[in-house]
């Protein structure tokens, strides 16, 4: 087991030597300058984090950040102290959309961090991300989860569409949604600014519908993130359509 999981590591810095070794030597440098008892990785840290999980795939993630959960651990400790300094967080406008509507609806939050919303809900909550550290979260690549198809009500992903491939996240949430279920998509504003590089959101959206769903709602009124609902649509078309995927770069961890 041992010898396959070392192979695997292996195999993954072949691929990918640059990003994996400097994300090492800043998590060594922020594990030896820290003195204090919880680890306070640098900025730099979140945005090699992030630029590591969108220059792969979320497999390779999966397998990287399986194997040394510390890793995982310090990035979320950063990611926490960032988000303190928004003036709202769209993890909060996600909950008080559920509040207001039925706590029968069943939820699959796809990569859910520390599963706040899981914990903040009445709704049944499927948590899934590259780490478990709380029992009520799934560890899995999120572009295969366990769910039955059909089986959800909504799909959020809030601040989560990392990965080269994370057109095949979007598919599994269509997937395992039901006719009419809502997708929830929460990013961060400057990865759909095409001013500064960024995707056009007309164009991601346009990507979405042809993946099956409606668009319902495009928020750009927050300073920090853009919100996205569509509506999976009740007939699939049943042509196959080559769906054009804007690009995703990565977001820049800036304190407001
Ligand atoms: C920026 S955090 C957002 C966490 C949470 N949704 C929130 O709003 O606080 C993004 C999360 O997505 C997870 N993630 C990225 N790629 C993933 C994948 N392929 N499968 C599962 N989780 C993934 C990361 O591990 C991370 O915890």
């Amino acid at each position: 087991m041992k010898e396959g999981r070392s192979r695997k590591r292996k195999r993954a810095r072949h691929t990918q030597p640059l990003d994996q070794q400097s994300l090492q030597s800043n998590k060594d440098e922020n594990q030896t300058s820290s003195s204090a008892k919880r680890p306070k990785p640098s900025t730099s840290f979140l945005d090699k984090f992030d630029s590591f999980c969108l220059s792969v795939s979320g497999k390779e993630a999966l397998s990287y950040f399986g194997d040394d959960p510390t890793m995982f651990d310090m990035y979320h400790a950063g990611y926490q102290e960032q988000m303190s300094h928004w003036p709202e967080l769209p993890v909060n406008i996600i909950i008080k959309w559920l509040k207001g509507r039925s706590p029968s609806l069943v939820v699959a939050d796809f990569g859910c961090g520390d599963a706040r919303l899981a914990k903040s809900v009445k709704n049944k909550v499927f948590s899934f991300d590259l780490v478990s550290n709380d029992p009520s979260v799934i560890a899995c690549d999120m572009s295969n989860t366990p769910l039955g198809s059909s089986s959800v009500d909504v799909a959020v992903f809030c601040l989560s569409l990392m990965g080269t491939n994370f057109s095949s996240y979007l598919q599994e949430a269509h997937r395992v949604l039901k006719p009419s279920g809502w997708l929830l998509i929460a990013e961060v504003k400057s990865r759909f600014d095409p001013n500064t590089g960024g995707a056009d959101p007309n164009k991601f959206s346009k990507a979405v519908c042809d993946l099956g769903f409606a668009s319902e709602l495009k928020d750009f009124s927050n300073k920090m993130f853009i919100l996205l609902h569509f509506k999976k649509k009740e007939k699939q078309n049943s042509k196959h359509k080559e769906i054009e995927w804007p690009e995703l770069k990565p977001c820049l961890y800036k304190r407001r």
